[in-house]
């Protein structure tokens, strides 16, 4: 069985990741989506949130697991015999620190290979940043993030403004 794992902060996921989700979970038997946790930022969601999301967002992808995961990616790779990870490629500027972390990955792990999926033109200026950018100056975000996250972002908003 080809399993494949796309890991990411998603903090919140887009139109852009469920994407490659979408087309990821076409090319292997099973995708793992592994959401990061990390101590050390403050996301705008913890973990249980951003997979909650996650999951939330896939209609129809039974062959989609989210997870989250802490620490190394390789040793969440390795200590479950996964080889092979997703990763979305936007724009030129992204290839930089994509080539990197592929490079550091595979010294620190030499069987571990990343794929790399062209986002599709239409989300190649999309981001979580930009999202959170848009949403900070009160900016509809609804055509940049699924139903589930819009509603939810709308909701700590009423919150907030409470
Ligand atoms: O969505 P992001 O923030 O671009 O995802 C980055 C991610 C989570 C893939 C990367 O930060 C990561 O793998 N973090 C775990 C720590 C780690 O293994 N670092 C070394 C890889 S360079």
């Amino acid at each position: 069985m080809k399993v494949a794992v796309y890991p990411g902060s998603f903090d919140p996921v887009t139109f852009g990741h469920i994407d490659i989700i979408k087309r990821a979970s076409s090319m292997f038997d099973k995708l793992i989506v592994a959401v990061l946790v990390n101590r050390k930022k403050t996301p705008m969601f913890n973990y249980e949130e951003r997979v909650e999301l996650i999951e939330n967002s896939l209609e129809g992808l039974d062959n989609v697991e989210v997870v989250h995961f802490e620490g190394l990616l390789v040793d969440y790779l390795k200590k479950n015999n996964y080889k092979i990870l997703v990763k979305g490629l936007r724009a030129i500027s992204d290839f930089e620190s994509e080539f990197q972390m592929a490079s550091v990955n595979r010294q620190l792990d030499d069987d571990i290979d990343t794929v790399f999926i062209m986002t599709k033109v239409e989300y190649m200026y999309l981001s979580s940043s930009i999202v959170k950018e848009v949403y900070s100056f009160d900016g509809d975000i609804s055509k940049f993030v699924p139903e589930k996250v819009n509603d939810k972002m709308k909701k700590m908003r009423r919150e907030s403004d409470e």
